[in-house]
Formats: C-alpha cells, sequence, structure tokens
C-alpha cells in the first residue's frame, strides 16, 4: 500500500518544479513530497540519479485487439507501452471489427484491465465501419468510456459528413481526432513525393495531400465550433496552417510523432519497409519544420502512433507493405534526443509527451501533484542502450530503430503506485 522512491530528481512538467526529493505513495495516489518522509512500512525504490517523471499519456496508438491479435494485443501492447514509460494510451478504433461501438469500447477497458499494466482509453469511431459516410455512434460510446473520436488511418473524405460528425461531436464535447489526408492526391503513392521516390521509382505523396485535409478541418472547426485535433503533422505546410488557425482563436490541437522529428524519406533507401508509414517520412525542410513546430507550440503533444505490422505484412514489395512502425519503447528516448540537440528545453519535450496530451483528452495524469494518481516514470537520462528489435515488448518487430544507439532509458514505471515495469538487472 505504501511505497517510497527515494533521492530522485522529481520533474514535473506542468510547473516547472524540478527538486531532489523523495515521493511517497499511498493508496496509488502520491501523498507528498519531500525530505525525511517517514518509512515505515513502505517499499523504498531507490531513485538516486534518477528523474522521478509524470507517465507518459499516448494519445495515438495501434493495438489491434479485437481483430489482428497477430500484430499486437491489447496485453502486450500495455507491456510494451509501460517498458516505454507510458502510463495511459488511447487505442485507435482501426481494429477488426472497428470500435464503432460500444460492446467493443467496453471489450478493450476489459482487456485492460485484465492485463493490468498501462491505462487504456478506447478512441470511438467517426463514421460506421470507418467508412466515411454515416456518422457513428457518440453518446453512448463516451458512456462506455470512449475518450475522443477518430476514423484514424483514414480520412472522412466527405466534408459534409466530416461537418455534421463535428457538430454532434461538439455536442458530446468529444475531440475530434483528423488524418489529414486527401485519398484523391494521395492515390497510389507509396513514399514521399520527392526526389527521393523519383530515384527508387516509387509512386509519390504530395505533402499537399496532408496539407489540404489540415485547412479543410480547420475550416469546419471554425464553422462547426467544435474541437479539432489534428493527428501525426508530418508537413510544413499542415504546420503552418495549424499555426494560422491557433492565431485566429480556433479549437485546434496537433501532434506530430517521434519519427517525423527524427527521420526523413532518406531512411526509404534500400526500400525499407520499416521506414514505411502514413503521412510518409518526408522531406529535411519537413522534419526541421515539425522540430520549430514543437518549439513554439503549435504542436502541443507527442505521440508514438504505435503501429504493430506482423513480418508477413511488412516482408512484401514496399508499395504493397503495411504502413506503420512501434513507437511505444522508442519515443522517450527518441524526444529526449531533440533536449539534447538543445531543440527543446527538457520541461517543453516531457509536457509535449504528459500533461499536454493529458489535458488534451480530460485523463487523470500527466501530474506529479500531490492527490494525483501515482503514475510515474524513472528515467535514467544519461543511460545509453541499443535498441534490439527482438527485446521489444510488443508482439510485432517493425522499427526503424533496430540497432540504433539512443540516450534516455526507463528503468521502472509505476501505474496507479504498483510497478509495473523493471527494467531487468538493475544495477543499482
Ligand atoms: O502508418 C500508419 N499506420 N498510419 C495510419 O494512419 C494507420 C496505422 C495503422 O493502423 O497501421
Amino acid at each position: 500500500m505504501k511505497l517510497i522512491i527515494t533521492g530522485g530528481r522529481l520533474f514535473d512538467p506542468a510547473t516547472g518544479r524540478d527538486e531532489v526529493a523523495d515521493l511517497l505513495v499511498e493508496d496509488g495516489r502520491i501523498a507528498g513530497t519531500g525530505r525525511g518522509l517517514p518509512r515505515a512500512g513502505a517499499r523504498v525504490l531507490a531513485a538516486e540519479g534518477l528523474l522521478v517523471v509524470p507517465g507518459l499519456v499516448d494519445i495515438h496508438v495501434h493495438l489491434r485487439e479485437p481483430g489482428q491479435e497477430y500484430k499486437e494485443t491489447i496485453a502486450t501492447g500495455a507491456a510494451a507501452a509501460v517498458a516505454g514509460g507510458v502510463t495511459s494510451v488511447a487505442c485507435m478504433a482501426n481494429t477488426v471489427p472497428p470500435n464503432d461501438d460500444p460492446a467493443i469500447t467496453e471489450f478493450i477497458r476489459k482487456q485492460a484491465a485484465a492485463a493490468g499494466l498501462a491505462r487504456v482509453y478506447p478512441v470511438a469511431a467517426v463514421t460506421r465501419r470507418l467508412e466515411g459516410q454515416e456518422i457513428a455512434e457518440y453518446g453512448y460510446q463516451r458512456e462506455a468510456g470512449a475518450v475522443a473520436l477518430s476514423d484514424d488511418g483514414r480520412p472522412v473524405m466527405d466534408s459534409e459528413v466530416q461537418r455534421r460528425a463535428m457538430e454532434y461531436a461538439r455536442a458530446f464535447d468529444l475531440v475530434v481526432i483528423s488524418h489529414c489526408e486527401d485519398l484523391a492526391l494521395s492515390r497510389g503513392g507509396a513514399m514521399n513525393e520527392g526526389p527521393v521516390a523519383t530515384e527508387l521509382g516509387l509512386a509519390g505523396v504530395p505533402a499537399a495531400a496532408e496539407e489540404v485535409m489540415v485547412r479543410r478541418d480547420i475550416a469546419l472547426a471554425e464553422l462547426t465550433g467544435a474541437r479539432l485535433h489534428i493527428a501525426h503533422l508530418s508537413t510544413a505546410g499542415g504546420i503552418a496552417a495549424v499555426r494560422e488557425a491557433k492565431r485566429r482563436g480556433v479549437r485546434v490541437t496537433a501532434e506530430t510523432a517521434p519519427h517525423y522529428f527524427t527521420l526523413t524519406d532518406e531512411a526509404v533507401r534500400g526500400y525499407n519497409v520499416n521506414a514505411k508509414m502514413n503521412p510518409p517520412l518526408r522531406s529535411a525542410a519537413d522534419r526541421e519544420a515539425v522540430i520549430e513546430g514543437l518549439a513554439d507550440g503549435t504542436i502541443d503533444v507527442i505521440a508514438s502512433d504505435h503501429a504493430p505490422h506482423h513480418e508477413d505484412d511488412k516482408r512484401v514489395e514496399f508499395a504493397r507493405a503495411a504502413n506503420g512502425i512501434l513507437g511505444l519503447e522508442t519515443e522517450l528516448a527518441l524526444t529526449l534526443a531533440l533536449v539534447r540537440a538543445g531543440r527543446l528545453t527538457l520541461r517543453q519535450a516531457l509536457a509535449a509527451l504528459t500533461v499536454r496530451p493529458a489535458e488534451l483528452l480530460g485523463l487523470p495524469a500527466g501530474r506529479l501533484a500531490e492527490g494525483a494518481p501515482a503514475d510515474l516514470a524513472l528515467v535514467d537520462l544519461d543511460a545509453e542502450w541499443v535498441v534490439d528489435p527482438a527485446a521489444l515488448r510488443s508482439r510485432s518487430r517493425n522499427t526503424p530503430f533496430g540497432g540504433w544507439r539512443l540516450t534516455g532509458r526507463v528503468e521502472a514505471t509505476l501505474v496507479e503506485g504498483r510497478v509495473v515495469y523493471e527494467r531487468e538487472r538493475r544495477g543499482r
């Protein structure tokens, strides 16, 4: 019931608090912080030399259950989450069948409770069967525990349907998470349109396929007053559109994923299927714009877009390979690389991974405050590790970062005061 984390550097991106102190956990909550807290009867978790931060909140994750358990289950995805310091995930609706029914939301929550690892928050479909034609159920989905709406993986192409969806979402105060891709512009494309695609002889997806839809959805957010969140922003044009909209006071937020600020379409060379995702990796200028967008707050949130795929779906010719890469177990270290490079402060980086996404979806997470749930990550900021795809907790192996040496490692993760992950061979 009682646990004390001793000697860690408590870092709360919500307030900027940064001090070395002990942290007491009681009944799953943060009961206090300071020096010389009573230790009687408490389990002691030594955190000397470690950063103690709110557990990460990843609002863009594909867990594949129900229906594609050979790629990931809720249990394996939750295990990957906590190994990456992620204590809350929002899981996308493109399961099989898709989550367009409260029974599926209930099923996901039951499986997550049985796994007992990360907190799992279902995202409900915008349209029935994710077909972009008929609006799905929202009210009962919210009652069942859905925290947002998205047809992620597929954009709602019919602007009138998207308009009605936003109006209806507004009535339930649910944010609409939009995968911005004009399917007519992206048709047939397998990677970013540009010189690398030309050299490789692959059909390209122009950056405009994203920007066009970002601008449409911003216009619809203005029309409807709905809350809009743009998923996985990857282009300079899309980011500029969000920046302008925010200046005008539109209720829009945005996210990017670590691969968009770490890699460019150069990573596709050699027809690397583990560098294939949607939206595709972009140009060096786009990557720079993503970093600038994070630095100036245009992009609010970093989310992994964790998209596990089995080898059978990946090891085919590039144009036919499934879109998506793993993200949960590498997102913290990849984000910390921006801090090491001097592009973001530690507070900016961690806020985009904790308090901002939590606030966006109204989740009880992302803060080190007394009384808050004890969802925590203990991080060694200086530890180097090599990404070994075979050692990842996810059921799938599709990462482009295999063999990469990263700095910043999760040593332990707590959810509701329980140690749900502890790195093996912790020699401290
Ligand atoms: O790369 C992607 N993978 N992009 C998406 O939009 C969907 C996702 C998936 O479900 O695999």
